[in-house]
């Protein structure tokens, strides 16, 4: 027998969008792929030379706390860039990359048959790792009236958990402090946890969005960071925690039993990567050329870009996935991520340079 959560499951909607991909290449269509979030861009060679230097004759099992090395990186980065001191020994536990950190987080927390809450439409693996841990779902809508924040007031009483994901995938709306300190004091009154995935802090256009470890109190908050947007290393696998002693505390003891350090070598490039910020303004520097090339392309249609304040996505309202398919244009309905993502299509500015001109020609 199958597990029930699993078996009940629908596809993963990107597995849909791919089989459409493939669909039209059979048929000799050219696509410009516009559908999933993985970057196309170069990695860095510099991080690329830091792997090669590092691949030993012989790779033993990583441990799960993680080199002391890239741990102390990861918290030489949060001092930098968000000014928290954050205790690398206590305070941070690698990961590999961060979607298995964010599925597993209800199991590693008391969260079964208790309520998990995060905004829709959203990325949809707090959900997943809800289900298989048994806790109960609630999503609160996130809408355009609200800047794409949820309602703090309709957390239920039950809640154990609460996800919130800023720069949001997929609108790309951002969250001021304020937004935090408010949620990690209702935290504390109401005793659970604000788990926090910063995937896309640093893909801003204008001004750099803050992090929730910023917050005043900090102990109920649990930072998600990674290296793949960043970077530009999804197939590398390297992300952190960060989070109060009790809880990377509790990751430790978990994390042995899943078998999910990264390897030693990718944790090497993960140094030197966190270590480095000209790569990343260059990568900011190749979005925005993107975003330059498609915002018009996309307004002179007569649809409008809402949000998209960061990360590497445009939220489009009045555009229609199925019509822009038709002219080789992949992009990802909306209500893929969410009941509320209805009536808006998600760009993933993935595509290079020249195929996003294309795209804007064929608007
Ligand atoms: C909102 C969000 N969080 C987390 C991730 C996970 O990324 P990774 O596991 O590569 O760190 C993604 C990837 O697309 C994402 O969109």
């Amino acid at each position: 027998m199958i597990n029930p959560t699993l078996a009940g499951m629908a596809t993963y909607p990107f597995v849909r969008l791919e089989e459409a991909r493939r669909r039209l290449l059979a048929d000799g269509v050219e696509v410009i792929d516009f559908g999933k979030g993985d970057p196309n861009e170069p990695t860095d060679p510099m991080i690329r030379q830091a792997l090669v230097d590092a691949l030993p004759e012989r790779s033993p099992y990583p441990l799960a706390q993680g080199l002391p090395e890239l741990r102390e990186a990861a918290a030489g980065w949060c001092a930098r860039r968000f000014g928290v001191e954050v205790d690398p020994g206590a305070e941070i536990v690698p990961t590999y990359g961060s979607k298995e950190a964010i599925f597993s987080l209800a199991q590693v927390l008391d969260t079964a048959g208790r309520t998990i809450v995060f905004g829709e439409p959203a990325y949809p693996v707090y959900e997943r790792g809800a289900l298989f841990a048994g806790a109960e779902v609630r999503t609160l809508p996130l809408v355009r009236e609200n800047g794409f924040l949820p309602d703090l007031d309709a957390i239920p009483d039950d809640t154990a958990l609460v996800w919130v994901n800023y720069p949001h995938n997929p609108t790309g709306a951002v969250a001021p402090l304020a937004f935090y300190e408010r949620l990690a004091e209702l935290a504390a009154e109401r005793d659970f946890y604000v788990a926090s995935d910063e995937a896309y802090t640093e893909l801003w256009f204008d001004e750099a969005p803050p992090s929730a470890l910023q917050v005043g109190d900090r102990s109920r908050v649990i930072v998600f960071q990674t290296l793949s947007k960043r970077s530009s290393m999804t197939g590398y696998r390297s992300g952190f925690v960060a989070a109060s002693p009790e809880v990377v505390g509790a990751l430790k003891a978990y994390r042995p039993t899943v078998g999910t350090a990264p390897q030693e070598f990718v944790q090497r490039a993960s140094v030197a990567a966190w270590n480095d910020e000209r790569h990343v303004d260059e990568t900011r520097a190749r979005y925005r050329a993107k975003r330059d090339v498609l915002i018009p392309a996309i307004r002179a249609k007569g649809w409008e870009i809402v949000a998209s304040e960061a990360t590497m996505y445009l939220w489009v309202a009045g555009a229609d996935a199925d019509e822009l398919l038709e002219r080789g244009i992949l992009v990802s309905p909306g209500a893929f991520f969410g009941p509320s993502g209805a009536g808006y299509v998600r760009f993933a500015l993935v595509p290079t340079l020249e195929e996003c001109e294309r795209a804007a020609d064929l608007l």
